[in-house]
């Protein structure tokens, strides 16, 4: 878990200079797109200060000095503390209902290959592409070719989402038909837990990828979700992922984005067509 709230800096443990706070965020918003701004001094302290402790270092300045060197364990295990991974199944419910009702529908009547690519960009702990997975397997007849590629920069989400193991709690939202189809519940120790069915599990494939290094796939997608990712980014960021997005959809293929995120004044090469959902434009 990642800590809350943080105790008054004059009675922490460790002491966070300015100095380390600025060369921990120059090296977030570098290696991550992420931008830290003042305001998450805490959080960063709460996230960071378990590290330190693990590492058995005297303080913040030292820390800085092994993820200023390091390019291996340590970078990772800084940026996986560093991403908020909030998610949920059904997440923004509109978007799944946009799918079944009318996405979906629209793809089957057009394309002329039985076959849909999708890919969610940032899928945190899985829960957004298992989603994607039920919609898809309810709606796309069987003998249609579906695959949908799930990212994230955070190594520890990308091998909980691959388990797709999860905490009964976590899907007790989600209507009981859909759930006795496509979930299995634990027995014995694992009672209490649920797993995503086989059947879900195999159309996806899990990947640590860092949206901005280059992405070694080509595409095209007929639709992308990339939800709650950049709204941690600054806007020259965004349009530059924006058109790299574009860039791996087919015209009038469709991106989803977060419910406080928008392409207005970033990037022109979509209409938003309501809710944030936006539709690639033909050249
Ligand atoms: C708040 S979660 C959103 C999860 C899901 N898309 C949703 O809306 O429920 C944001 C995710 O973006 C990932 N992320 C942040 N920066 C990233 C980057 N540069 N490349 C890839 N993923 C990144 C984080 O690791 C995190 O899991």
């Amino acid at each position: 878990m990642k800590a809350l709230k943080q105790p008054a800096a004059s009675n922490r443990e460790f002491v966070m200079t300015e100095r380390d706070f600025e060369i921990i965020r120059n090296i977030v918003s570098e290696r991550t797109g992420i931008v830290l701004s003042d305001g998450k001094r805490d959080m960063v302290y709460g996230r960071l200060a378990r590290r330190l402790r693990v590492l058995g270092l005297p303080g913040f300045g030292q820390y800085c000095d092994v993820i200023s060197q390091d390019d291996g364990e340590e970078l990772s295990e800084f940026i996986n503390a560093i991403t908020t991974n909030l998610t949920a199944f059904f997440r923004e419910a509109h978007h799944f209902e946009y799918l079944e009702k009318e996405l979906l529908p629209f793809i089957m009547e057009n394309k002329k290959e039985r076959k849909i690519r999708i890919w969610s960009a940032g899928c945190s702990s899985g829960e957004e592409p298992y989603s994607i997975a039920m919609v898809v397997r309810e709606n796309v007849p069987k003998d249609w070719d579906v695959k949908i590629l799930a990212t994230d920069l955070d190594t520890n989400m990308v091998n909980k989402a691959s388990l797709g193991i999860y905490d009964e709690k976590r899907v007790s939202g989600i209507d009981k038909k859909r759930l006795k189809r496509w979930i299995r519940r634990g027995r014995g120790n694992n009672s209490g837990m649920i797993r995503m069915s086989d059947e879900l599990r195999g159309i996806i494939t899990f990947n640590q990828l860092n949206l901005m290094h280059s992405w070694p796939f080509r595409g095209p997608f007929d639709f992308i979700f990339c939800r709650n990712v950049v709204i941690y980014f600054n806007k020259d960021t965004q349009r530059i992922l924006f058109n790299r997005f574009a860039d791996f959809l087919q015209d009038g293929a469709h991106m989803f984005i977060g419910h406080s995120e928008s392409m207005f004044n970033v990037c022109d090469r979509f209409r938003l067509l309501g809710k944030t959902i936006y539709r690639k434009q033909g050249i």
